[in-house]
C-alpha cells in the first residue's frame, strides 16, 4: 500500500493517506510523551515494539469479535488501518486504583476496584484531558446515547479479553484507555492503539510496573519493560 501525504502527527504516531481513501497508514514513532505533552523523550525501538504489540493485541480482539480499525501490520513501525471519524472521547476502565484516580479521590494505589470503574475523558491536551460524563457527551454532541452505550460495552469486553490475556503472562491489567471512531459505513469500531503507553500493567507477584509509568515516574528501562511484556505474551518483537 503506497503511503502518500501526512494527514496528522500526534505525540507518538503519525498518520498518512494511501491510494485507498478509506485506508490510512499509522506510523509508530520513537517519540514518547506524558502529562499531555509536558514530558517528552525519544526512546530507541519504542516505535517498533509498540507497532508489533498493537498488531498482536488488535488481532486478539478481532478474534474475540471486537470490531477494530486494524487491517494489518505493514512494516516494523507501520500498520494499515481503516480511516475513522474519531469520537473525541477517551474511555478508561480501571481494575485497580492508580494514576489520576488516586490523585482525584485520595485513594491508595493498588486497591482492587470491584466492579471495575468506567470513566470518560475529553481528548484535549490544552485542557489536560478533563474528566467528563455521559451528559456532557450528549449535550456537546460528541457522541449519541447509543454510541456511548456501545463504547462502554465494548470497553468492558476489551477488559475481559485483555485481563485474561495478561494474566496468562503473570501480569495484572490495572487500567487502560480506548478511543473509538466511525468507519465510512458508519460502524462504531475501536481505533487508535493498545500498547503499554495507554495501559497500566503490573507483574502479578511483585507488582513491578511494566508500562508508561516507568517513563512518567523516571523508573528507567521503559522499552525494556515493554519488551518484557511482549516476551511474556509470546510476541515476536
Ligand atoms: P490516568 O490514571 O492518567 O487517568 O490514566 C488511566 C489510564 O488511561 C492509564 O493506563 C493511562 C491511560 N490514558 C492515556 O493513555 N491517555 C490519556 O489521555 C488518559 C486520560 C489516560
Ligand atoms: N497519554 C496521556 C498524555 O499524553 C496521559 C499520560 O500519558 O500521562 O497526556
Amino acid at each position: 500500500m503506497e503511503k502518500h501525504e501526512q494527514l496528522y502527527s500526534g505525540k507518538a504516531k503519525s498518520v498518512y493517506s494511501t491510494d485507498d481513501q478509506n485506508l490510512l497508514v499509522m506510523h509508530f514513532r520513537n517519540d514518547t510523551s506524558a502529562f499531555d505533552g509536558k514530558k517528552v523523550a525519544q526512546l530507541d525501538r519504542k516505535g517498533m515494539v509498540n507497532n508489533k504489540f498493537n498488531a498482536f493485541i488488535m488481532e486478539k480482539l478481532t478474534a474475540a469479535g471486537i470490531p477494530t480499525h486494524f487491517v494489518k501490520r505493514l512494516s516494523d513501525e507501520e500498520s494499515l488501518v481503516k480511516r475513522l471519524q474519531m469520537i473525541p472521547v477517551e474511555c478508561v476502565v480501571r481494575n485497580i486504583a492508580a494514576g489520576s484516580l488516586c490523585r482525584r479521590l485520595g485513594v491508595k494505589e493498588g486497591i482492587d476496584l470491584n466492579p471495575p470503574t468506567f470513566e470518560l475523558f475529553l481528548k484535549n491536551d490544552a485542557l489536560g484531558d478533563p474528566m467528563i460524563n455521559e451528559s456532557h457527551v450528549r449535550s456537546f454532541g460528541w457522541a449519541s446515547e447509543e454510541q456511548v452505550a456501545a463504547m462502554r460495552e465494548l470497553t468492558f469486553r476489551v477488559n475481559d479479553v485483555l485481563k485474561q490475556l495478561f494474566l496468562g503472562g503473570d501480569m495484572l491489567l490495572v487500567d487502560f484507555k480506548l478511543e473509538f471512531g466511525l468507519t465510512a459505513e458508519g460502524e462504531l469500531v475501536l481505533g487508535d492503539e493498545i500498547t503499554p503507553d495507554g495501559c497500566r500493567l503490573w507483574d502479578k507477584n511483585t507488582r513491578e510496573k511494566l508500562d508508561k509509568d516507568r517513563f512518567r515516574q523516571d523508573l528507567g528501562n521503559v522499552v525494556e519493560a515493554y519488551e518484557e511484556v511482549g516476551r511474556r505474551l509470546g510476541i515476536q518483537l
